[in-house]
């Protein structure tokens, strides 16, 4: 993970092909609210972009606060679904340095944590947190796409993360650091979502290694062609047939009485 590409995300280009990225299932947000076991029944969502997880939750508890650095994002999750709630504030800030207004029942982190300094972020949330505060880490796509080797191999083309290690694991990398006792996990049951294939490949620039932005408008036009010659033979009359899947990791901080974990020895 090349924290540096954090950036792209303030791009307007990738706050606008976001909104092609496929929604959280309604099953994520069932399962946060059940996570949810104090008052007030407030919620901290971390690099919350233009909202996939705020606005949908804001619905279903007391206040949420939103906080993400990228001015683009924030801005384009105003404009969406639910953006303008009254108990839905956005701040737009890194989560390092941000201004809390806790307690907050729940923490919610969608395909964020990986993008932060983890012990600054940690020490700033957990003074804010109520005593069976959750903090729940979330990422979901698509499973089980015949498409997949084709798509991959263009992405290994011209992604700006060469180097994306797929078998890191940031649930086991926090809890080694000391920052986190995980408590619970479940992969929420596929649902089905059809998107058009213009849809599905720009999704993809919605990402931090693929934004349009990092690229030529040569080489986005081959990375586009690319996809669409891997996914064609499996749409039907230009429309795929998606599989949402979403993993979600709960735990806490470990609490200050107890010593935190060793690290094991530097090799
Ligand atoms: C992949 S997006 C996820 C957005 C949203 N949570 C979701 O699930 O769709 C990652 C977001 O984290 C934000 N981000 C990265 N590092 C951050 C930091 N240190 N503080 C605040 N936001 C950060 C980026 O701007 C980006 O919007």
């Amino acid at each position: 993970m090349v924290k540096e590409l954090a950036s792209t995300f303030r791009h307007d280009g990738v706050a606008e092909a976001y909104r092609h990225r496929p929604p959280y299932p309604d099953e994520v947000f069932d399962r946060l609210e059940a996570l949810i076991t104090d008052e007030p029944r407030s919620v901290l969502d971390i690099g919350a972009g233009e909202g996939a997880i705020a606005r949908p939750l804001a619905p279903r508890v007391e206040r949420i606060d939103a906080v993400d650095f990228s001015q683009a994002m924030v801005d384009a999750g105003r404009g969406r679904a639910d953006g303008n709630r009254p108990n839905l504030r956005w701040q737009v800030s890194r989560i390092e340095s941000a201004e809390l207004d806790g307690p907050y029942a729940l923490v919610t982190a969608g395909a964020s944590i990986h993008w932060m300094r983890w012990e600054e972020t940690f020490a700033r949330i957990v003074p804010h947190l109520t005593p069976n505060a959750q903090f729940v880490i979330i990422e979901h796509g698509p499973v089980d796409m015949p498409w997949w080797d084709g798509v991959a191999a263009a992405i290994k083309r011209h992604s700006r993360s060469q180097s994306y290690d797929p078998s890191f694991d940031v649930v086991d990398a926090l809890q080694q650091r000391g920052l986190f006792e995980p408590a619970g996990s479940v992969r929420t049951e596929p649902v089905t979502r059809c998107q058009s294939v213009a849809g599905y490949i720009e999704q993809f620039h919605s990402t931090s290694s693929l934004a349009r932005e990092l690229m030529s408008a040569e080489e986005a036009a081959e990375f586009d062609t690319a996809i669409e010659r891997a996914v064609t033979p499996y749409a039907q009359d230009g429309v795929l047939e998606l599989k949402i899947a979403a993993e979600l990791s709960w735990g806490r901080p470990p609490r200050s009485d107890r010593p935190a974990p060793k690290l094991p020895p530097m090799r």
